[in-house]
């Protein structure tokens, strides 16, 4: 048999007879031609079956093979201008590994509910395969900047004796006798991180029990966290730009083909460079009353004000100092304001929200041990948070950035459902 390649490969081989191993994606025919659309996963050729070249037994098959059988052909690769990867096949010979009859997801437009439902077989389609491939690529250019700028791996626990962010949206799980909780965000341990290594990070997984239905809320996310010692709001927010002009440049220059198929504009993409605006929420708020919206000092931003807020700008803005009530325990209080603490969102543009939350942390060990009473934490369970102010305590700021919140504005995606593999939502756990 000729040597097996990977449709993304076969441009090396013009002219040479290869061998292709994949699924039927689509297939047309006409007389004595059947052309079939083969999908490998590393991309997608057109195959074509004439019936002067090949067996009557195959040119049989061919004809009858439903979408996807998985195949395995043989074939001389030949150029060809109209196929958008420059190439196809001459098929020589055809193997059938399985027919699958009655695959449910055919060409015609499917319900979210359904896609949802077959979700294992959904992802075989080109626009998740697109979607996906820029979220891998997304994971990978978030890990590179930090391990090329000096920072650490450090993986944090998933089950957790206490919450990170609030006690409302925990999930708790049986642990032997007792009850834990699955994370929030890593970030607590990043802090005891960043005090051994100076700069660090963490990315996995993390749960909540969100109640709410919205098209930017999952119940399990991935978070990409760094923390840094020595560095301060304004330090953290130069860190969050800089790591936010990297990965949105690197990936439209990276995923450019698979951008194109889902009709992302990539000008406003390519406008993501810093700096960014940066304004207070006390800004913000009279921004918001400006256009018109009837919002007062204290209130929460929702997804539509965010959405308002970022209106006004032609790239993400920077949102910091909300008022310290509604916020985290950790959080440091601004010692010019104390109504207002060292924190910051990044909001992305085109109605995206919230990409990245953050700031810097409470470093003074009797104002922490205040908060954690305040808030009504358990203090037994923050005891071991509490030493890293006791033992050589230093500022220090960090945030996270939600995966699929950045995947879904990259691709231009209605609804963080698709930014991720298999999506964990209010009312969806499988499959
Ligand atoms: O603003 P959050 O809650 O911040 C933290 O968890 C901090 N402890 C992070 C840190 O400072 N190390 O969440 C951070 C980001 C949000 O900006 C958003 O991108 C994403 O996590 N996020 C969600 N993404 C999808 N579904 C949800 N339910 C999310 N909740 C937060
Ligand atoms: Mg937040």
């Amino acid at each position: 048999m000729p040597q097996w390649v990977y449709i993304s490969d076969v441009g090396k081989y013009e002219g040479q007879e290869v061998t292709l191993k994949g699924w039927l994606y689509n297939k047309r025919s006409s007389g004595k031609l059947h052309f079939l659309q083969i999908r490998d996963g590393s991309g997608t050729i057109q195959s074509v079956v004439f019936k002067g070249d090949v067996s009557p037994e195959v040119f049989q098959l061919a004809d009858h093979l439903p979408q996807e059988s998985s195949l395995t052909v043989t074939g001389t690769v030949r150029a060809d201008a109209r196929s958008p990867i420059g190439f196809e096949v001459s098929v020589k010979h055809l193997e059938v590994n399985q027919i699958a009859h009655d695959y449910p997801i055919t060409p015609k437009e499917h319900g979210v509910a359904f896609l949802l439902d077959h979700r294992h077989l959904w992802l075989r389609s080109a626009r998740q395969h697109a979607i996906l491939r820029v979220r891998s690529e997304v994971i990978k250019a978030c890990r590179d900047y930090f391990d090329n700028n000096g920072f650490t791996l450090l993986d944090a626990p998933i089950f957790t004796p206490a919450a990170c962010e609030g006690t409302t949206t925990l999930f708790p799980v049986d642990y032997f006798d007792n009850t834990v909780y699955l994370t929030q965000s890593g970030q607590l341990y990043m802090e005891a991180g960043a005090m051994a290594f100076g700069k660090v990070y963490c990315f996995g997984p993390t749960f909540r029990a969100e109640k709410s239905k919205t098209r930017r809320h999952l119940t399990e996310f991935w978070m990409i966290e760094p923390e840094v010692a020595y560095c301060d709001l304004n330090g953290d927010m130069d860190l969050a730009e800089d790591f936010i002009e990297y990965v949105v440049q690197r990936v439209i220059t990276t995923r450019q083909k698979e951008l194109a198929s889902l009709e992302r504009d990539l000008a406003k993409l390519a406008n993501v460079k810093k700096p960014f605006p940066r304004i207070s929420y006390g800004d913000a708020i009279e921004l918001l009353q400006k256009k018109g919206v009837e919002i007062q000092w204290g209130a929460d931003f929702g997804g539509d004000e965010e959405t308002l807020i970022s209106e006004s700008f032609d790239r993400p803005v920077i949102i910091h100092r909300y008022p310290t009530e509604n916020k985290a325990f950790y959080m440091k209080a601004d010692p010019e304001n104390p109504r207002v603490a060292l924190c910051m969102d990044v909001l992305g543009p085109e109605g995206y929200g919230e990409i990245i939350g953050g700031g810097q942390r409470e470093d003074d060990l009797a104002m922490l041990e205040k908060k954690v009473r305040d808030h009504g934490l358990p203090e037994q369970a923050f005891s071991w948070y509490l030493d890293l102010r006791r033992y050589g305590s230093v500022p220090h700021a960090g945030f996270g950035m939600g995966i699929e919140r950045m995947v879904s504005w990259v691709c231009g995606l209605h609804h963080v459902r698709e930014a991720i593999p298999f999506p964990r939502m209010l009312e969806r756990v499988t499959p």
